[in-house]
């Protein structure tokens, strides 16, 4: 597998130094995460990771040097995507970063929709489509990053329908009501841009929800635990909170400039407790904040001057953009005046750096720092955090940390503030620069630890693993929109039809308790049209008998109960399809029981020749747990005797293993001379009837030529085509009976005036 990795910026800037071009790191947490990733897996590996990425170079490159960069960038696995001063400043400048960062980031007041940006955000993101497709080669992953290349999933789509596409958001995805403030046809396209990815990761639960909920309501796509169905695939949403690596700041670099590194530091330090501040300069950063904050805990607490410093590095980012400039001027007053009204000969309270560090250079702020001081107004994640933690090699340290920060939810042993109550910060000054190491030490730990399980090959490899199996799930089953009517027309010209349809889930949703699912009208209604023309329907379910007559005895429909093992023509009594036997149950039931004790909301249906142990009101985390550990001790418990356990839809099921839906189906099929077969499930066990229809494929004119197998939901599937949930396929069954019916009445009308 070779990754192909896409992401706006190169992880190597083109910078002009003597007259001669140079590349050097670029800054930022998309870049620094993921260059630490893949090298990590460099050093890890016994070959070299496969890997291309393909980026803006960070500077105008002349047509005339465009070769030479290509091939020095070339060795260094990246793929340079070169674009001209003016697109770099409507696409950039224009519409990444003065209307997509500052609405995602809750600046809706600092926008500027201008038209001309989004036609050449549209364009851009083409050029990085028609890069991607120039490197491309079978087998391939494409790794798509970040808020300038959202068009990107999509247009590739349109090109690779079979490549496994992914997509990460770096930046919060804002709620619905910022959201829609885009120009509802860019704010469209976007979403349909994302969709174009089989996956979709975001850092906390809270930026996948909000994007869900913006595709709801704008696209009107709903989605089953993440999953979409957009057009022609499903797509998967997720939460992949973005790691750091972790040795690299939780050890000492080789290099001898780290220790001089350290030293120069030391001195500075001397006698002064350090506060930490590190950001790239943006408004989202709240870096004015920290300063009132600064400035307030000083006027609080006298008692800390000259005790003190503020060591400020604020990396210089997106100058061309007007409100970064008047944020840089914002903060030169401040901590001017903030060093002009407390500062003495012998003290300046703030140390200020308007650069960017080196590895060694951060790496020894870190360590030399009693407190980091962390404090966006909005922040998709915030490396700092994590890194600074990790960095504190005898757990001492404070870490202060603004809510906002996606990092938040992770590092809850941090001192949480909001940046926008400058008391806090103070107070949080305060308690930090007091707080007793032996605390310090605890609320490390278990961060540390957390980091540590969590890092940044967790989060890449998780993503990438995902990705796969998202795309090979998928990658039989079509959705049946674009064959809906093809299926129609099969079915009208079918003289006979048989329909096997499987009842919770496909039929009816799910609810609380089983017994709740009872059939409404409009169901019986559409059931009993189906029979009338000239359609065989068959429930073929695993509820027991007794609930099935119960609720569709009075149909002229056939029913096939707990799975196959019971069958029920219309006007017939119920007959076994072949001998069971069901002693197993009394060996079983026990350890169900104590599963139903403990884990409160479940609960054991028993029926004839099956059990289920359902869960659908149980905690759902709990839940979890203990479905797997059930499976693992029935599958342990029962692998000599002839029963199959089987993971539905929140229940777990034991059932003969001698009757399946599938053998039972095929015994109908085979039964009379169907023109088609229409098949419709929602589960694990409407699976095996899939599997025997597919038959038709490996033994032509055994079974009819015609056999439809519709899964509903987006889960992996034997069938052919998938629909979304019961309304569809009530939606769908009611197109088949109201045109044949129409169809019926023509022919009628036609016969009887001949
Ligand atoms: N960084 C750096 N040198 C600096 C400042 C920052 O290498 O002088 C790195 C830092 O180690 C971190 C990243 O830049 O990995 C910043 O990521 P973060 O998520 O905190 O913020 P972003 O800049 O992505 O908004
Ligand atoms: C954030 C964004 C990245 C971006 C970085 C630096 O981390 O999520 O996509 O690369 O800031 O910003 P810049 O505009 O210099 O690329």
């Amino acid at each position: 597998m070779r990754l192909i990795i896409v992401s706006n910026r190169l992880p190597l800037n083109g910078v002009q130094k003597e007259g001669k071009l140079k590349f050097e790191q670029s800054a930022g947490g998309l870049v620094s995460g993921l260059s630490a990733y893949l090298d990590l897996m460099k050093s890890t590996s016994t070959q070299d990771i496969e890997y291309v990425w393909i980026g803006w170079p960070g500077i105008t490159v002349q047509d005339k040097m465009q070769t030479d960069v290509k091939r020095v960038l070339k060795d260094l696995n990246a793929s340079p995507v070169f674009l001209s001063a003016e697109a770099m400043d409507k696409f950039y400048l224009g519409f990444c970063n003065k209307i997509i960062w500052p609405l995602f980031h809750y600046f809706p007041s600092y926008t500027d929709y201008d038209k001309d940006y989004w036609h050449q955000y549209r364009e851009v993101n083409k050029i990085f489509r028609d890069a991607v497709l120039e490197v491309i080669q079978p087998g391939d992953v494409i790794w798509v990053h970040d808020y300038h290349l959202m068009l990107l999933p999509g247009l590739l789509r349109e090109e690779l329908p079979h490549t496994p596409i992914g997509f990460f958001l770096h930046i919060p995805f804002p709620s619905y009501e910022l959201y829609r403030l885009l120009p509802s046809e860019w704010g469209q396209e976007i979403l349909h841009g994302l969709l174009g990815a089989n996956l979709i990761g975001f850092h906390t639960h809270e930026y996948a929800q909000y994007f869900l909920r913006s595709v709801l309501r704008i696209l009107g796509y709903k989605h089953k635990l993440g999953q979409i169905l957009a057009q022609d695939h499903a797509v998967k949403v997720e939460t992949f909170p973005m790691g750091i690596d972790y040795e690299r700041y939780h050890s000492n670099p080789a290099s001898s400039g780290f220790g001089q590194n350290m030293k120069e530091l030391e001195q500075l330090l001397d006698g002064f407790k350090a506060v930490l501040s590190v950001d790239r300069l943006d408004y989202s950063k709240g870096i004015s904040n920290r300063l009132q904050g600064y400035k307030l805990f000083l006027e609080n607490n006298p008692q800390w001057c000259e005790q003190v410093v503020l060591l400020m590095i604020v990396v210089p980012s997106r100058v061309g953009v007007k409100h970064y400039q008047q944020m840089k001027r914002q903060i030169d007053e401040l901590v001017g005046e903030i060093n002009g009204r407390f500062g003495t000969l012998n003290w300046t309270p703030i140390i200020y750096q308007y650069k960017f560090l080196p590895l060694n250079a951060l790496l020894a702020m870190y360590r030399q720092s009693d407190v980091a001081l962390i404090t966006p107004l909005r922040d998709g994640m915030n490396l700092i955090a994590k890194e600074y933690v990790a960095a504190r090699l005898d757990q001492t340290g404070v870490l202060i940390l603004s809510e906002m920060a996606g990092a938040a939810k992770e590092l809850g042993e941090a001192l949480i503030i909001n940046p926008n109550n400058l008391e806090a910060i103070a107070g949080a000054l305060q308690q930090a620069l007091t707080m007793p190491e032996a605390e310090q030490k605890k609320r490390n730990e278990v961060m540390q630890q957390q980091l540590k399980r969590y890092d940044v090959v967790r989060w890449s490899g998780d993503f990438i693993q995902e990705l796969l199996q998202v795309q090979k799930g998928q990658s039989q089953t079509l959705p049946l929109d674009r064959h809906q009517q093809t299926l129609h027309t099969f079915f009208h010209q079918a003289d006979k039809r048989l329909l096997l349809l499987d009842y919770d889930g496909t039929l009816v949703p799910f609810t609380d308790s089983p017994d709740q699912a009872k059939p409404d009208k409009e169901l019986l209604d559409l059931l009993q049209n189906l029979t009338e023309t000239n359609t065989e329907v068959v429930i073929i379910s695993g509820r027991d008998r007794a609930i099935l007559e119960t609720w569709l005895g009075s149909l002229n429909i056939t029913l096939v109960a707990e799975h196959g093992a019971w069958l029920k023509r219309p006007g017939e009594p119920w007959s076994l399809r072949k001998p069971l036997v069901n002693t197993w149950k009394r060996n079983l039931m026990p350890i169900l029981e104590m599963y139903a004790d403990r884990l409160p909301g479940s609960f054991i249906e028993e029926k004839e020749f099956s059990l289920a142990w359902h869960f659908r009101q149980a905690n759902p985390e709990l839940s979890a747990a203990c479905a797997r550990e059930l499976m693992d001790e029935l599958v342990a418990f029962t692998s000599n005797i002839n029963i199959h356990i089987l993971q539905g839809n929140k229940v777990i099921e034991i059932r003969n293993s001698e009757v399946t839906k599938g053998s039972t189906g095929l015994y109908l099929a085979l039964k009379d001379n169907y023109d088609i077969i229409l098949a419709i499930g929602d589960d694990t066990t409407d699976e095996d009837l899939f599997a025997v229809l597919a038959l038709e494929h490996s033994w032509p004119g055994v079974l009819p030529p015609k056999t439809f197998t519709i899964r509903v939901g987006t889960d992996k599937s034997q069938a052919s085509y998938f629909l979304p949930d019961y309304m569809e396929v009530r939606k769908m069954l009611q197109g088949l009976t109201s045109e044949t019916a129409q169809l019926k009445t023509i022919q009628e009308s036609t016969s009887d005036g001949r």
